[in-house]
């Protein structure tokens, strides 16, 4: 089955699953301990916002024997690749999270390592819970991992290159605490919930090992921008001064927090 692909933005066309599954052991623990806050119910209508490449699509909606899965995802590079995963009960298609809106009622809402990217959560959690069946549950795993020296470098460097033009990190005024989350879930109404802050011990192979894991999330953000041949100099750039920074560390231990989100309604 092939994903419907609409035309997309500059960044959407950043997004390579091939840079970004290079640490896809790393970033596939939290997406099942996500998982694992769910309470499955054989044959349930699942959605999958940011799905990704829709590997892990197609494995959630083994593991909680869903009816039907829907992955969502606005990137063509992503989506290329969903057609390995694609079923009769297994959909793909593009839509930005953003402004997407349910075909149908859903009893999970899923999106592990996605809304970082979208603005607004309190709107758009809001939104989402419109979409829920009675029972659903909604699991929402976000970055919290700003205040990590890399990603303000990046930042720094951003503004050195391109001025006033660098393109904000948006996922550092996206992300809500923790407790504002738990505050959130509680006001639209669900009866349940857990949400909880964990931080992830990544021993990556060396410090410019955090560069390779940046290329494939929050770099792309410099690569929409920046010519291929800029781009390429602003990566070797950015190495020298992580490692200068963190120094030239071999294993590098990379600590990396995340805030998981569980909530259903009744
Ligand atoms: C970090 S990856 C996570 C992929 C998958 N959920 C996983 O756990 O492996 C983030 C995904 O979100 C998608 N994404 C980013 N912003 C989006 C938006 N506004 N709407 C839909 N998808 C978006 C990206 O294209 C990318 O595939």
């Amino acid at each position: 089955m092939t994903p419907i692909i609409n035309g997309t933005s500059g960044r959407e066309k950043t997004w390579d699953p091939a840079i970004y599954n290079r640490f896809s052991s790393q970033r596939e623990e939290p997406f099942w301990d996500l998982a694992g806050l769910l309470e499955p119910t054989a044959g349930s209508n699942v959605v999958d916002l940011g799905c990704g490449d829709g590997r892990l699509t197609a494995a959630l909606h083994k593991y909680l024997n869903a009816g039907q899965t829907l992955g969502v995802d606005s990137a063509p590079g992503m989506l290329s690749k969903t057609e390995l995963y694609a079923s009769e009960c297994v959909r793909f298609e593009q839509g930005d999270i953003a402004s997407w809106s349910a075909p149908q009622p859903f009893d999970i809402i899923f999106a592990n390592a996605s809304i970082q990217w979208v603005d607004d959560h309190r709107s758009v959690i809001s939104t989402l819970k419109g979409y829920l069946a009675q029972g659903g549950q909604i699991a929402i795993q976000v970055p919290s991992n700003a205040d990590h020296v890399i990603y303000q470098l990046a930042s720094q460097l951003g503004t050195e290159w391109l001025g006033s033009a660098s393109p904000p990190d948006t996922v550092t005024t996206n992300v809500l605490k923790p407790e504002e989350y738990a505050e959130l879930l509680d006001a639209l109404g669900f009866d349940r919930q857990h949400v909880r802050l964990v931080v992830y011990p990544h021993r990556l192979s060396s410090t410019s090992d955090t560069v390779e894991w940046v290329k494939g999330t929050s770099l792309n953000r410099f690569k929409a921008v920046l010519s291929d041949e800029d781009y390429l100099g602003f990566v070797d750039e950015f190495r020298s001064r992580v490692i200068k920074e963190l120094g030239d560390q071999s294993p590098y231990f990379f600590t990396f927090k995340r805030i998981l989100m569980w909530a259903r309604l009744s």
